[in-house]
């Protein structure tokens, strides 16, 4: 039996989707877990999009600071080995910009780890940035692959496709009876479950490859996937198609009244263009999450 300490792992993005399914990843694999949070109460309630409740059994230790405030983290990285990082947008909550929390909130972590002396450092940033580097988003996730690559630690970064977070929406837009696509979906993608990425990413963390790609077990079009949800809830599938001009219209007069709301409508326009397909690291299938969450399974 070892009697070596269990490994210290920092988590931040904790209350979030993929989060959330990391901070119980880390704990089941046997690590000691910290979670940074500006809210403790978000973190033991259900996450965003079936992300689980984490229990106490869950984290070692609570942190409570704001990344984008530095000054509130002294003593975050004490005796942390190991630093995972999933925080960006993925809503606009706080008016704040991709390079303000996507880059900047991880420049933070990278710095105070540094000065701290953690040894691996792992980011999770998106497959296939190369391909949509002008966009505000990719710019600020590559920004921070740049500023690790510099900064002298060993770091990982994870590449995942879309997430299961983002298909619920198809789901819920099936029951309701119609569903919107941008474009007419025919292009690529293979979603992954948080909770299979999150094991992915403490593989990824654990292993020697520097950058590691992440698909969930199938490769479907948007209308497959939408025409899946309907056959799910037993319902004949109806779907609008936003044409891309409009949308592109739409992305650019939102751009116009904020640069957040733009910024952020951009990707998901470009998202419904683009093929998104990883290595398929996902076992669960996209089909099971729609079953589990139409049977009202809290953790599909
Ligand atoms: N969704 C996808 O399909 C997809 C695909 C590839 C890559 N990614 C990337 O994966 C990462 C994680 O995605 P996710 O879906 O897990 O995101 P999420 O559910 O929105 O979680 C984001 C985390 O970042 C934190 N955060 C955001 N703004 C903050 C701020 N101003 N100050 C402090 N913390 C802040 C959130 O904390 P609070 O709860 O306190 O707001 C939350 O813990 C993102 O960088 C995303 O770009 C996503």
């Amino acid at each position: 039996m070892s009697t070596e300490p269990p490994k210290r792992v920092l988590v931040a993005g904790a209350t979030g989707y993929l989060g959330k399914f990391s901070v119980q990843a880390f704990k089941e694999r046997g690590y000691s877990v910290r979670v940074l949070t500006r809210s403790k109460e978000r973190l033991s309630e259900p996450g965003p999009f079936t992300a689980p409740a984490l229990a106490q059994d869950d984290m070692d230790e609570v942190f409570v600071g704001e990344i984008t405030k530095p000054e509130t983290l002294t003593g975050l990285m004490d005796g942390i080995d190991l630093v995972f990082s999933s925080v960006g947008i993925s809503r606009q909550r706080d008016m704040l910009t991709f390079d303000q929390v996507d880059y900047q909130c991880n420049q933070n972590l990278i710095d105070l780890a540094v000065a701290a002396g953690v040894k691996r450092f792992v980011y999770v940033s998106m497959q296939g940035a190369e391909n949509i580097m002008q966009l505000a988003i990719t710019q600020a996730h590559e920004k921070v692959v740049d500023a690790l690559k510099a900064s002298g630690m060993e770091y990982r970064v994870v590449r995942p496709c879309g997430y299961f977070s983002d298909m619920g929406v198809l789901l819920d837009m099936a029951k309701k009876g119609r569903a919107y696509l941008v474009g007419p979906g025919d292009n690529k993608m293979s979603p992954i479950h948080g909770r299979d990425l999150a094991h992915v990413c403490v593989d990824t963390a654990e292993g020697d490859a520097l950058e590691v790609e992440a698909g969930g077990p199938d490769t479907m079009t948007q209308r497959e996937a939408v025409e899946m949800a309907f056959d799910v809830v037993g319902k004949p599938p109806k779907v609008t198609v936003i044409p891309m001009w409009l949308a592109r219209g739409l992305v650019k007069f939102i751009g116009l009244l904020s640069t957040q709301f733009g910024d952020l409508a951009d990707f998901i326009v470009t998202a419904g263009e683009i093929d998104g397909v990883g290595p398929p690291r996902g076992k669960t299938s996209l089909r099971s999450y729609f079953e589990a969450m139409n049977a009202g399974d809290p953790n599909p």
